[in-house]
């Protein structure tokens, strides 16, 4: 498939919002009210086929009749609140400067308080997407996410509370309303020079919880559902730093029965798109895999994956870490000196390897999330033990190799 849809880029060093997408798809149909009918309607393809494409046979994966408009007419329905545009706009001080916690591609994303369906009790803190009014994909987005995270309910997936929909001679508005997540994103950590640096162990334990939750999409649901969009952005941490994956604006269902893959156009965040789906518009879950070895790497060395603000042989994050393979020597060369060298290098070299593997150019060959969630939970288990410890008191360190 030619079609190369659009990509988001992430060109800032430290702002939260992405850059911008040139909408290239239909919208699919329109939504009239305010009401769950405006949630109803079907999903097109991102190449505006309407239909996803099988292409080649075989093994097949989640294999399933159902679609997740089917699953959300049955039982998404009712699980969601229907917010008006006027409570939303009240909660946040109508959308005020003072109240946006960020703004990324497809709008911007502002703290609010509501109070429950029945106005008893206290007011609850919410986050409010509102979709921009211009943008093409933007009703596409939002059917998305109301659907994907209308029927899917995971520990590891940030709880959409409801939604709005509004079709007014002023325009079409489009919001989602989710639970707040106060610790905002992995990404907020990780690379703002304004919080404090994640610890190691607080990185392995989100990225475990990232990793659960990209599994349950992948292989705990009766639909397999692809991502899509994994990036440290996209993982929100809660009050006790637990991951939550957000935005389903871009998931897709999964291939079923005999299928290897869906046909899209080619749509996600540059540096975190698998090379075979840019390529070809192939997409199967090994994608998701491949943006998780990126994040690996993204979390042990505390850089972006694309960074135009360094050096030319440094500003692709997987062209650098090539030259310090995991069993080498170097190998520490690439560890973020904001860990002040409090990690296990052993489990910093393990995940390095797991990242590989993620990264490996063949899909096929790369780990499935399950897998990844062993591998990292037995890395979580070995760093509480005493010998996966990196630097002791005597400045030894636990895996034995000498110091440079
Ligand atoms: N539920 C939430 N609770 C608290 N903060 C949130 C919540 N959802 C989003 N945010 C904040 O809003 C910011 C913008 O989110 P948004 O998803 O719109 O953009 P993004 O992830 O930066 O880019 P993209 O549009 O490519 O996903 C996030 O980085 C996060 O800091
Ligand atoms: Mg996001």
């Amino acid at each position: 498939m030619s079609c190369l849809g659009w990509l988001k880029r992430r060109s800032r060093s430290g702002g939260s919002s992405s850059g911008k997408r040139a909408a290239s798809a239909p919208v699919s149909g329109p939504a009239t009210a305010t009401t769950a009918s405006a949630v109803s309607t079907s999903r097109s393809d991102d190449s505006g086929s309407g239909a996803v494409r099988p292409a080649s046979k075989s093994t097949g994966s989640a294999a399933s009749s159902r679609s997740i408009s089917s699953l959300y007419e049955e039982r998404g329905h009712g699980q969601l609140r229907v917010f008006d545009y006027e409570e939303l706009q009240g909660a946040t001080g109508d959308f005020g400067r003072a109240q946006k916690l960020g703004e990324g591609g497809f709008g911007s994303v502002y703290k609010g308080f509501v109070r429950a369906p029945d106005g008893k009790g206290d007011r609850v803190p919410v986050a409010v997407k509102k979709l921009n009014q211009r943008s093409l994909q933007g009703h596409k987005q939002w059917l998305a996410e109301v659907q994907f995270l209308g029927v899917l309910e995971h520990p590891n997936l940030v709880k959409l509370l409801g939604y709005c929909a509004v079709d007014s001679e002023r325009g079409a508005q489009r919001l989602l309303v989710y639970e707040f997540m106060p610790n905002k994103s992995l990404e907020d950590h990780l690379f703002r020079r304004a919080n404090p640096p994640l610890s190691w162990n607080r990185r392995l334990q989100v990225i475990l919880g990232a990793a659960e939750g990209l599994a349950y999409l992948h292989e705990g649901v009766e639909i397999q559902v692809i991502y899509r969009d994994f990036k440290t952005s996209n993982v929100l941490l809660d009050k006790d730093f637990r991951a939550k994956l957000s935005d389903f604006g871009l998931a897709r269902e999964g291939p079923t029965g005999a299928n290897t893959h869906v046909s899209t156009a080619v749509v996600g965040t540059h540096g975190y798109a698998a090379p075979e789906y840019m390529d070809t518009g192939h997409l199967t879950a090994k994608s998701d895999v491949w943006s998780f070895g990126v994040v690996l790497y993204e979390i042990l060395t505390g850089r972006r994956s694309l960074d135009r603000n360094r050096p030319a042989g440094e500003q692709k994050l997987l062209e650098w870490v090539v030259q310090f393979p995991p069993d080498s020597r170097n190998f520490r060369m690439i560890m973020d000196p904001r860990l002040r060298g409090e990690y296990s290098v052993k489990v910093a070299r393990e995940i390095a390897k797991l990242a590989d593997r993620c990264l490996l150019k063949n899909a096929k060959e790369r780990p499935n999330m399950s897998e990844v969630v062993e591998v990292l939970r037995r890395a979580v288990h070995s760093h509480a033990e005493p010998d996966g410890r990196a630097p002791n008191a005597k400045g030894k360190r636990a895996d034995g190799a000498a110091r440079p």
